[in-house]
């Protein structure tokens, strides 16, 4: 196995031979060596190669250009320039794979527009590098988090018959020739001739499966892809996107929130210490701050409040929002970037909205009017988790159901839980791509997951 880059750039200076794999990011040529700097995409910084032009044929150190792949071995030497500590001295030489000259990523800098059309390529830059690695050690600080609270992983589906949300933006799967759908006799589609026998869709959630195994193993989780046909060209909407959903039994909203906070905190923290020189550079490059402002917000308690008096912060400032509030309207993402960046300073937990905006699922409180929900707002970016405790009385949520114009129904087996060995509980969603936007300080959702599908776009 060869060492990566990051661990040779940590080697002292010894005659042990070494090898570097990589790509080259810059050639800088002087009359008696070449500087070459290999990245491998193991950290920020490439290795100095230095090249005694001498002791090489002139033919293949021409090959040597910006995104040609080679291998060098050879010594890690004091470095002479002042940029780095160490350097290889180069003993042997190989060109793997040739770059032309119309390769894309030329030394520049490039917008995140132009590298988004290329972006089979992207992760080979600075930035889309460590929004790569970043968002690896926030995937693998879900499972530590979870796993070390003891929490069980669980696979919901991905292609479901229920529309957990009741919002109705899925994506239709099926494999009826759409050409000549088969129709029955009162001119609906006849899904009993569909792959499935009935409608099935991609899941916008898993929490419906989530719960009937939190309701057996007490604490479970899910991280997978979720879908959402939602026409929205925002910079916090995709079609498909990665959503992390905890659920837990014995559990009231109380507890959802303890949970929340511990877990954003702990994924945060993660990033602090493990990916210093990405964050430095996000700092510098991406969001001024923005390291700061992610310690700020570990070492400080979110703050509390109910829908109602984030309505009653927000009324008086009516004149400023393009969708002036009052009590019962969505709380959108400029009242929401308002509360946390003007009224609270810091993520706010508002809980207690009003029924008619959530889902059916969530618990009616005591006033009838208000359901327990619980979202977790963040500075710059509004809401990056929705949850709440749910609704376990059986006559409660089919009531709720009706006035949703649900059928019980079709959610027999739903029900059937609150009807078997019933109990409070609770869970909530983290849009894995808002967090690591949060983290990065990343302006745009499209630019933190590799290949971002959304409306009239789906490349590659
Ligand atoms: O608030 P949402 O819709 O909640 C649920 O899906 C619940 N079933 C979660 C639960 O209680 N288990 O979505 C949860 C989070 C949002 O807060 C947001 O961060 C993210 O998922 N999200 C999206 N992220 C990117 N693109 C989209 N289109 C998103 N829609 C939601
Ligand atoms: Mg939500």
């Amino acid at each position: 196995m060869q060492d990566r880059i990051k661990a040779l750039l940590q080697l002292e200076p010894s005659d042990e031979m070494v090898r570097a794999e990589g790509w080259v990011r810059t050639k800088r040529d002087s009359k008696n060596v070449s500087f070459v700097e290999i990245n491998d995409g193991s950290c920020l910084k490439g290795l100095q190669a230095v090249i005694d032009r001498s002791r090489f044929d002139s033919s293949l150190l021409d090959r040597i250009t910006t995104g040609a792949s080679i291998v060098a071995e050879g010594r890690i030497v004091p470095s002479q320039g002042g940029n780095q500590k160490t350097e290889l001295s180069v003993d042997n030489l190989t060109v793997i794979g040739d770059c032309p000259q119309d390769y894309p990523l030329q030394k520049k800098r490039h917008t995140v527009e132009f590298l988004r059309e290329k972006a089979y390529l992207r992760p080979r830059t600075n930035l889309f590098g460590a929004v790569t690695r970043v968002r690896n050690t926030m995937s693998y600080a879900v499972h530590s988090f979870f796993q070390e609270n003891g929490f069980i992983y669980v696979n919901t589906p991905l292609i479901s018959a229920s529309d957990c949300e009741g919002a109705g933006e899925q994506f239709q799967v099926t494999t009826l020739d759409l050409g000549n759908v088969p129709m029955t006799e009162d001119d609906k589609v006849d899904y009993s001739k569909d792959f499935f026998g009935k409608m099935a869709n991609l899941t916008v959630s898993g929490q419906l499966e989530g719960e009937t195994y939190a309701t057996a193993m007490k604490n479970i989780y899910t991280f997978g892809p979720t879908f959402r046909a939602e026409n929205s060209n925002t910079t916090r909407h995709l079609a498909e996107f990665w959503m992390i959903e905890p659920e837990m039994a014995f559990c009231t909203l109380e507890g959802d929130m303890e949970w929340a906070e511990k877990f954003l905190k702990y994924i945060f923290s993660a990033v602090l210490e493990k990916n210093a020189e990405d964050m430095e550079f996000f700092s510098k490059f991406v969001l001024e701050g923005v390291e700061d402002t992610l310690r700020h917000v570990i070492e400080s308690p979110f703050a509390h409040m109910t829908y109602t008096d984030a309505i009653k912060a927000l009324e008086p400032e009516n004149d400023r929002f393009e969708f002036p509030v009052k009590w019962g309207v969505e709380i959108q993402t400029e009242h929401e970037k308002f509360l946390t960046e003007h009224v609270a300073g810091c993520p706010v937990i508002v809980t207690d909205y009003p029924k008619d905006i959530k889902a059916f699922y969530m618990k009616l409180n005591d006033d009838g009017k208000t359901v327990r929900a619980m979202d977790v707002l963040a500075p710059r970016l509004g809401e990056i988790i929705g949850g709440s405790e749910r609704e376990y009385r059986y006559d409660v949520l089919v009531n709720r159901m009706h006035e949703l114009g649900l059928n019980p129904a079709d959610y027999w087996w739903y029900l059937d839980l609150r009807k078997y060995g019933t109990v409070p509980h609770a869970g909530f969603g983290l849009g894995f791509e808002r967090a690591v936007q949060y983290v990065t300080g990343v302006a745009n959702i499209r630019d933190v997951i590799p290949y971002p599908r959304y409306a009239k776009s789906c490349e590659y």
